[in-house]
């Protein structure tokens, strides 16, 4: 019964969150026993309010009194001891499971496919894991405990407010309504607007990072004036909700101050024309007035924490679509193959066709067969866009392609695990990613078991430790975030230094010739031969130098193979490469062929 009053939405949320809260039973049990003690402390605490004024204060006996105060005492204690349990086991259930959410979410997003990320927007992912779990985490750590304590106090206060004096109860009921409707309404004006008091507040946030990170780019163009209206703009926009949210709370205190005093002095009038005429004690009338004030903040408190409890629900269920999302590259469900520990570098493309997801119906690869022999190294060649670094996405199993196969050492990909795949494979990518960290940290990324000269050793082999040593903090430099102060030359020395280091028997080498310099361009050239020898290297190629070096040049063109050969082969038979020969890696057609 319980179950269908609740949407789908909040049953998966339910759901989510028992899944997160199971491990710590334990501590949730003790935390609803603190509570449910708790809450009956508190609602006798209106019986130790009788007891003191009748016995104590009526009797004019000191003893009653003493003994009176004694009991209320306990109870405080009790009740003191109890707080303290319940408010730090749930809200340390509340951190806890938000620390086990995070890390699983995270865990289960890394180890998705790339195409994931196409659909759905990393800011927006990222978004997920603060906001959305910020907010799971202040309904586990309190929102459900203030909840289920309200419930028991709301229900316990009807009860016993019933007992103490069913007459002045009918009179509180009515007039329940009355001072209610109006909080309420306000309450939820004030609850909407601080809403979007945080919008406000993130779209100023947002504005200062996209200025600030660009601020060369906003000083060249002396985009400040602009930026600076804007900027207030959004400011103001804040501030004005703000206001509005403010207005509108300040009404609030206002009718609460009002309303409920004034049904307390309306109740004392009748209780106390009542005490007067002797038809009830002033204790009994002290319990009822202490009773209708916990039921009425109760009320209160549950009308505020129900919408969170809302709200929440929404977090829960895209925290669970998250976690739901399946990955679209895995290792088969059987048939699992391994690779050797070293593979020979045989690799195959048997007719692959091949389409991005975001573009269904457009083929990035068509038709393409190609083979690599062990140990070969071969250069691809081809106007941007061709479908060259396709090719390596391909061959990382990052994507699937929808037709034909790829093998390596005679394994189709899809019969591998993608991790004992990839382990073969060094990739130094067009533009290359580093990380927040020191050099020597971003150089040790695919192997952290390796000693600092062996560090040391690849740098130089990548002509990158003349200018690492030259830095403030030689190997121990920080870098900014994606490798900020260095140049395109020296980022790609360092995913060189990377790539050597892990030591794989492919490598994939997206080269890229834009951000170079001809000093640094020298430099890498020097570098490459020591990182191919002895590998099967792809190398998607800018240069006459590597392009000259290749055992074999594959020309690609919108998506399929043109045609393989040598170089002096090439410029014979192929027109495409004779014209990339010329325009792209400064050879005159005429010079290379009679030389
Ligand atoms: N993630 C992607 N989603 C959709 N289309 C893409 C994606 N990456 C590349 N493409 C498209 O696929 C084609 C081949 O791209 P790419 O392999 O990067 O070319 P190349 O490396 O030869 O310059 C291009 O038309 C490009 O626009
Ligand atoms: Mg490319």
């Amino acid at each position: 019964m319980m179950v269908n009053l609740l949407s789908s939405r909040q049953r998966q949320a339910l759901r989510l969150s028992w899944r997160f809260i199971r491990p710590y039973r334990v501590q949730a049990a003790c935390a609803l026993l603190a509570l449910v003690l708790t809450a009956g402390v508190t609602l006798s605490m209106g019986q130790g309010i009788k007891l003191v004024v009748d016995e104590g204060f009526m009797t004019q006996s000191p003893e009653l009194l003493n003994r009176s105060i004694l009991i209320f005492l306990l109870l405080v204690l009790a009740l003191a001891v109890g707080t303290f349990t319940r408010f730090y086991l749930v809200s340390w259930i509340g951190e806890r499971c938000v620390a086990d959410i995070r890390r699983q979410v995270f865990e289960h997003l890394i180890e998705l496919h790339p195409g994931f990320y196409e659909n759905n927007r990393a800011s927006e992912i990222q978004s997920r894991l603060t906001a959305d779990t910020t907010l799971l985490q202040s309904v586990i750590g309190s929102s459900l405990s203030l909840f289920l304590r309200n419930s028991l106090m709301v229900i316990g206060g009807i009860v016993l407010l019933f007992v103490t004096n069913p007459k002045l109860t009918s009179i509180v009921a009515v007039a329940l309504p009355l001072v209610l409707v109006p909080i309420l309404v306000f309450g939820r004006r004030v609850r909407s607007l601080s809403r979007q008091s945080q919008d406000r507040i993130a779209d100023v946030g947002s504005y200062v990072a996209e200025t600030l990170g660009q601020i060369k780019t906003v000083q060249a163009y002396n985009h400040q004036r602009t930026d600076r209206v804007r900027f207030a703009d959004t400011v103001e926009a804040a501030f004005s909700t703000a206001r509005q949210r403010i207005v509108q709370r300040a009404w609030l205190v206002t009718l609460v101050i009002l309303l409920v005093l004034g049904a307390v002095g309306v109740m004392l009038w009748v209780g106390g024309m009542d005490v007067i005429a002797g038809r009830i004690s002033a204790g009994e009338l002290a319990a009822f007035v202490f009773y209708s004030l916990i039921v009425g903040s109760a009320f209160g408190t549950l009308s505020e924490v129900i919408g969170e409890l809302q709200r929440a629900a929404g977090a829960a269920q895209r925290i669970g679509e998250l976690l739901q999302a399946r990955s679209d590259i895995l290792p088969p469900e059987y048939g699992l193959r391994t690779l050797p520990a070293r593979v020979s570098g045989a690799m195959a493309f048997e007719a692959v066709s091949f389409a991005y997801p975001s573009r269904p119906d457009q083929w990035a690869i068509e038709g393409l067969s190609l083979t690599v022999e062990p140990g070969e190294t071969l250069a691809l060649v081809g106007p941007s866009g061709a479908g060259k670094s396709t090719l390596f996405d391909l061959l990382l199993r990052f994507y699937d392609p929808q037709q034909g196969r790829i093998l390596i050492d005679g394994q189709p990909l899809t019969v591998l695990d993608p991790h004992d795949l990839r382990r073969h494979f060094a990739l130094v990518a067009q533009t290359p990613a580093l990380f927040y960290g020191t050099v020597q940290e971003n150089i040790r990324y695919g192997r952290d078991d390796v000693s600092r000269g062996q560090v040391e050793a690849a740098a130089r082999i990548a002509h990158a430790h003349d200018f690492i040593v030259q830095l403030p903090q030689g190997y121990d430099t920080p870098l900014g975030e994606a490798g900020l102060g260095l140049s395109g030359g020296q980022r790609q020395r360092l995913a060189i230094a990377r790539a050597l280091l892990v030591d794989a028997p492919i490598l994939l080498l997206d080269e890229a010739t834009s951000a170079l310099d001809a000093q640094s361009e020298h430099l890498i050239q020097q570098a490459l031969p020591t990182l191919m020898a002895g590998r099967t290297t792809l190398v998607i190629a800018h240069r006459l130098a590597t392009v000259q070096n290749a055992d074999r040049i594959a020309v690609i063109e919108a998506g399929k193979l043109v045609a393989v050969g040598t170089h002096q082969q090439l410029l014979a038979q192929s027109p495409l490469y004779a014209r990339l020969a010329a325009l792209q890696f400064n050879a005159p057609a005429t010079l290379a062929r009679s030389g």
